[in-house]
């Protein structure tokens, strides 16, 4: 059945069918053309479509004047090819949102034609004696339409609602000539208001919601829903009327349909907005209207202060509610909702040009607005994607699409998609004058350049970004259910926020300034946290109770999640070390008593703690120490253990443990440098510890002494024989270098000897020739000088039995980072490449010199 909430964890793609892709090259988009950019949309990582209006409609508004609710305009295809496209979408587990237009139709609408008609038949009779015009002259049936409209007879009626078309409209009263009165209108004049006071305006639009729900649309907008009621001495905006009606039709929705979805617009402040919501039991998403331009405002004031004002005055939403959030859409960036200040100064800073000024707002796409600076455009988006609420991309904005606003209304921003540097972007194989709308050729937007084929193979593009963040963001319920909460860091051109969610913690600092800033903020509550930032997974330095300082690029942006400490140390701050009833003696220790201890008891818990110990998934069902070599003759000598663990299902595995004791301030050093390494305390007054030898710089000169002098070391079973090359030998001169453990995340241990020798302690031992060891070592003796030289080796050689590699010495080469982080950057990058070429290659069968296509030949 789906999650009911699914809107909440959505990431919506905003488009109109026809300027998508053209499939049939008469110049409009179609479904069929949607059809096939699905797989587009699919790994731009969206989960849902919305689609502006597609019905039939004489298209004067776009489509939101709709002349035939139950049908889909024939210039972008059949109801056939919307249900192909719907079902091919849900096979991608991608929904589907339409428009559900209510507070208007289109004059064409056949509704409107016969209520005008009927309205004006009586009057007709009453002054004139009957000789009404044919078109005026009401048909069987009109009647029951008559009062589908608001019609008056006179235009002074309701005056404190303001014209929301201003730059259009000099009153929402229209005089229409059939019917001979007025009728209502919120928008353009060719768009009549429905009249909410009728029930069968009720009844007819629960049909229409009834016959694109039956069809499988998950969600509908509620297009201009604040306006469905009139009422005198009101600014016919938000009245309780509109909300009883809500309620209603949700109810209805839930009654017959399941996982279905319902989005106000309603373009008002945080509280207007909020009570869409009802409780719980209107719409289940509303946009975010006041934030939107808050945004903007704050970039370019280099000031938070915008966001957090109007997000702390945003009462708290119903739990089964989500709010709706947009850089922008199809429309005007609004400006509605902000003061005539604020008003002034967005006109200001981001409509420069008188002509990108329309009605109450600004007619311009994300990337002009934001002057083509990708920085700015990533730090917008950032915040859109961390916002508490349902991000909405508008269509072309992921790939920062230009506008024209000398195409008049708002059709600027509504130009074709750009596909490709092809003749009309890709779009569309039609003569480029028949388009319905030109492509951009602004020079900096000419979709020869800004299009979605470029973007595609350069890993680089603001394409490539916008993929990475919407799966990132699609990783953390954080964000998208969970609470907000501001940081206030001293510095008021940083953004800091927590984004919670049962376990999860995401903190979001952002730097609104064009110049590097510093931020210094208070996250002592989460002391002993490390920060990863999620995109390169790298630790930042741990959160202390002292404010954690950042340092940030102009405009600059994080996204931390915070981790309660590495698992490793967390494990070994939770493993209480224990106690050996034993005397400090290792020659002793493995007697009858203690070795029951410490296999049973000891060594499961402690080799689970170990980052180099790779089967913690597995079910250990025993530990036995198979052998013992001591490293020397001395007393006491630090020897290896040899770990046999078993498990319940799988082959057993065996682990070098080299084990040595410790008391006084030795053992207090090593507890305090790698209390990870301290395996038991011995019982007793004095401080005495059984801990890794690798921690003790004794031992590792040991290991190396017993390769340089190729001596032989002899255990229970076998014996450990060190090897050395002749290179190293003869280069070593009496005084062995001074060596120091490596701290990588490592699955064996390593040990660097002045920068000259690289040592490696195999953990889990294998049997037979070890690869590493043999290709460097036939590297080195072939003079091969592109590999870190071989010059020694610890092997374990038992009877007949192949021997087993132990250690590895090698030349150490100076580097920035270990081969472990290096592989991943480079595997990482790798697949960015394939991506990149993701065309390219599809084109190809098997790609040259495949793997398979060889062993295949060769078979
Ligand atoms: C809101 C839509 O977003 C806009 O494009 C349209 O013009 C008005 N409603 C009127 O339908």
């Amino acid at each position: 059945m789906g999650d009911p909430l699914w809107y909440k964890d959505a990431v919506i793609y905003e488009l109109h069918v026809k300027t998508f892709c053209d499939s049939d090259g008469d110049g409009m988009g179609d479904f069929r053309g949607l059809n096939d950019k699905l797989d587009f949309l699919q790994e731009l990582g969206i989960t849902a479509v919305w689609l502006l209006p597609f019905y039939p409609s004489p298209m004067r508004d776009d489509g939101y004047d709709i002349a035939d609710y139950f049908d889909v305009n024939p210039n972008y295809g059949t109801l056939q090819d919307f249900q192909a496209f719907l079902a091919a979408a849900h096979e991608r587990g991608l929904r589907v949102i339409t428009e559900l237009v209510i507070n208007h139709t289109s004059d064409q609408n056949p509704w409107f034609q016969k209520s005008r008609r009927a309205v004006a038949t009586p009057k007709a009779f009453g002054t004139d004696g009957g000789h009404a015009s044919a078109a005026a002259t009401a048909v069987d049936g009109d009647h029951d339409y008559k009062d589908f409209y608001v019609w008056s007879d006179t235009p002074e009626k309701y005056k404190d609602a303001r014209i929301i078309f201003k730059d259009f409209e000099t009153s929402n009263w229209a005089w229409d000539p059939v019917a001979k009165a007025y009728y209502w209108h919120r928008f353009y004049s060719h768009q009549p208001d429905l009249n909410f006071d009728n029930p069968a305006v009720h009844e007819a639009v629960e049909k229409v919601c009834d016959f694109w729900l039956n069809m499988g649309v998950d969600g509908l907008r509620l297009d201009a829903i604040p306006y469905l009621y009139e009422r005198e001495g009101t600014t016919c905006e938000n009245l309780p009327g509109t909300h009883e009606f809500l309620r209603k039709l949700r109810a209805h929705v839930d009654a017959k349909f399941s996982n279905r979805m319902l989005l106000a617009e309603a373009n008002q402040w945080p509280e207007d907005a909020v009570a869409y919501f009802g409780n719980g039991d209107e719409s289940h998403m509303s946009f975010h209207f006041p934030l939107m331009p808050r945004m903007f405002m704050a970039l370019q004031m280099e000031d938070r202060f915008p966001i957090i004002d109007i997000l702390e005055q945003t009462p708290p939403i119903p739990d089964n509610c989500q709010w709706a959030m947009f850089l922008r859409n199809h429309d005007e960036l609004t400006l509605e909702m902000v003061t005539d200040e604020e008003r002034d100064y967005m006109y200001r800073v981001y409509a420069t040009d008188p002509l990108a000024r329309i009605n109450l707002g600004i007619r311009r796409r994300l990337a002009p607005l934001l002057a083509n600076s990708r920085r700015k455009i990533e730090l917008l988006n950032i915040m859109l994607f961390s916002m508490p609420g349902t991000p909405i991309i508008y269509y072309g904005d992921e790939i920062g699409m230009g506008d024209n606003f000398y195409l008049g209304d708002r059709n600027g921003c509504r130009t074709p998609m750009q596909w490709s540097p092809d003749r009309n972007a890709g779009f569309s194989k039609a003569n480029p004058q028949q388009l319905y709308l030109p492509v951009t050729i602004d020079p900096e937007y000419h979709y020869e350049a800004i299009n979605v084929e470029n973007q595609q193979k350069n890993p680089s593009s603001l394409l490539w970004w916008m993929r990475r963040v919407i799966a990132m963001r699609k990783n953390f319920k954080a964000f998208s259910r969970g609470s907000l909460e501001f940081l206030y860091p001293d510095n008021a051109k940083v953004l800091a926020f927590l984004r919670r969610y049962e376990k999860e913690t995401i903190v979001v600092v952002v730097n609104l300034s064009r110049f590097a800033q510093s931020a210094e903020i208070d996250l002592s509550r989460f002391a002993g946290c490390v920060p990863m930032e999620v995109f390169s997974r790298n630790r930042f330095p741990v959160i202390r109770k002292s404010p954690y300082l950042l340092t940030l690029n102009p405009h600059a942006h994080y996204w931390f999640v915070l981790q309660p400490q590495t698992e490793a140390r967390r494990a070994s701050k939770k493993r209480v070390v224990p106690t050996i009833n034993a005397p400090t003696d290792l020659n002793t220790l493995l007697a009858d008593g203690q070795r029951a201890q410490i296999e049973r008891e000891i060594l499961p818990n402690y080799i689970r703690s170990c980052r180099w110990f790779g089967a913690k998934a597995r079910n250990i069902r025993g530990i036995k120490i198979v052998e013992q070599v001591p490293i020397s003759s001395e007393n006491n000598a630090a020897r290896f253990w040899f770990v046999e663990v078993s498990y319940a299902d799988g082959t057993p595995e065996i682990y070098a443990l080299p084990v040595e004791t410790s008391a006084g301030d030795a053992a207090r050093a090593i507890g305090r440098a790698a209390p990870h390494a301290v395996i038991a305390r011995f019982a007793g007054p004095e401080e005495a510890i059984l801990f890794d030898a690798v921690w003790d710089a004794a031992f590792r000169q040991k290991l190396f002494r017993l390769m340089l002098d190729r001596q032989r070391a002899r255990g229970k079973g076998g014996e450990l024989v060190g090897v050395a090359s002749d290179a190293c030998v003869q280069n070593i001169g009496a005084q062995l270098p001074a060596s120091q453990v490596l701290g990588g995340e490592q699955s064996n241990s390593s040990m660097l000897f002045e920068n000259k020798f690289f040592l490696k302690l195999y953990r889990k031992l294998e049997d037979g020739v070890n690869p590493d060891v043999e290709v460097t070592r036939f590297l080195t003796e072939r003079g091969f000088p592109h590999v870190p030289s071989f010059r020694g080796a610890i092997e374990y050689r038992r009877g007949k039995a192949e021997s087993t590699v132990v250690c590895l010495l090698q030349s150490a080469v100076a580097s920035e980072r270990d081969g472990w982080a290096l592989t991943l950057d480079s595997v990482g990058r790798y697949y960015e490449r394939v991506l990149g070429r993701k065309a390219d290659l599809q084109n190809q069968t098997t790609p040259p010199g495949a793997l398979l296509d060889a062993r295949l030949r060769r078979g």
